[in-house]
């Protein structure tokens, strides 16, 4: 498998006001804007293939993986190659292409669109505003998972939380270490109606999705939706929860944005200890 899909749908509106101008995709974690460290995850998941699914306000994004001829001239001449290598680094170790979903009709939509890309072959669905973190990326665990059950692999992490309410909730009967077999998910459950406490996280190993997603109507919002494909999958074929192991980041929302970025930052060998030492002051203080 060397393929990835990466739908950027969704306005932002958690985000706002800062995502009337810019998608949240491109929100950065001090420098590096989100997308960027979800196509890494990929490309060290061994997917070179990537397909960017972005909507026609989403330009931009576009924009970012092309070279910037005037900026590398200038930095040539004044002799930093090194760092026009490091802006080029993604871009040389992955093929990066784009298309776009001119009309909202829901994620399965979007993902129809990845078609002519894939072709039938299984490929990673990586959420765009899900940023995942762990020396194992969760892509590639999902992918080895996948080597093991040959079917289509949900990852799911336990959620305890009430934002629960925010995600797709596996529906799971048997269950083998980290993995579980899925009768379902049902898509933001009220608190009181849990199938489980396994929270969908934005990473899919999908095969054969296009036949279900060529059988479903419209569903939740009068668009097509992801989850009603597999719905559907799991009860004609085998699908699997697999509980991933890492850290998930909901890149859509500011505190957990806010998260990504100090927690990240503090990995970072330019300034990490810089702010150990700040927040540990901070902390202090408040
Ligand atoms: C989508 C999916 C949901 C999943 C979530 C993860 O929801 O429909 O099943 O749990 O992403 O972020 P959205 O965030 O687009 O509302």
């Amino acid at each position: 498998m060397n393929k990835a899909v990466i739908p950027c749908g969704g306005l932002g509106t958690r985000f706002l006001p800062i995502t009337k101008a810019i998608p949240k995709e491109l929100l950065p974690i001090v420098d590096v804007p989100v997308i960027s460290h979800i196509i890494d995850e990929c490309v060290d998941s061994g997917l070179d293939q990537i397909l960017v699914i972005i909507s026609p306000n989403k330009e931009i994004i576009k924009d970012y993986f092309k070279p910037n001829e005037m900026l590398y001239d200038k930095l040539m001449r004044a002799g930093k190659s090194d760092l026009v290598k490091e802006l080029e680094l993604t871009r040389s170790k992955a093929e990066i292409n784009f298309i776009t979903q001119t009309e909202a009709l829901g994620s399965a939509h979007a993902v129809s669109l990845a078609k002519d890309f894939t072709g039938n072959e299984p490929f990673c669905l990586a959420l765009g505003d899900d940023l995942t973190v762990n020396k194992y990326p969760v892509a590639k665990q999902l992918i080895d998972a996948y080597e093991e059950t040959g079917s289509t692999i949900i990852g799911v992490q336990r959620c305890d939380g009430d934002d629960i309410v925010k995600y797709g909730v596996a529906d799971v009967s048997k269950s083998a270490g980290r993995f579980n077999l899925l009768n379902g998910i049902v898509e933001k459950p009220p608190l009181d109606a849990l199938p489980s406490r396994l929270a969908c996280y934005g990473r899919y190993i999908l095969c054969d999705i296009y036949d279900y997603i060529q059988r479903i109507g419209k569903g939740k919002g009068g668009e097509y939706q992801l989850t009603d494909a597999l719905m559907l999958q799991c009860k004609e074929s085998k699908v699997y929860a697999y509980e991933f192991e890492g850290k998930r980041y909901d890149m859509g929302d500011k505190f957990g944005s806010l998260q990504a970025s100090i927690e990240l930052s503090l990995e970072r060998k330019d300034f990490g200890e810089e702010l150990k030492k700040y927040i540990k002051d901070l902390a202090a203080r408040i």
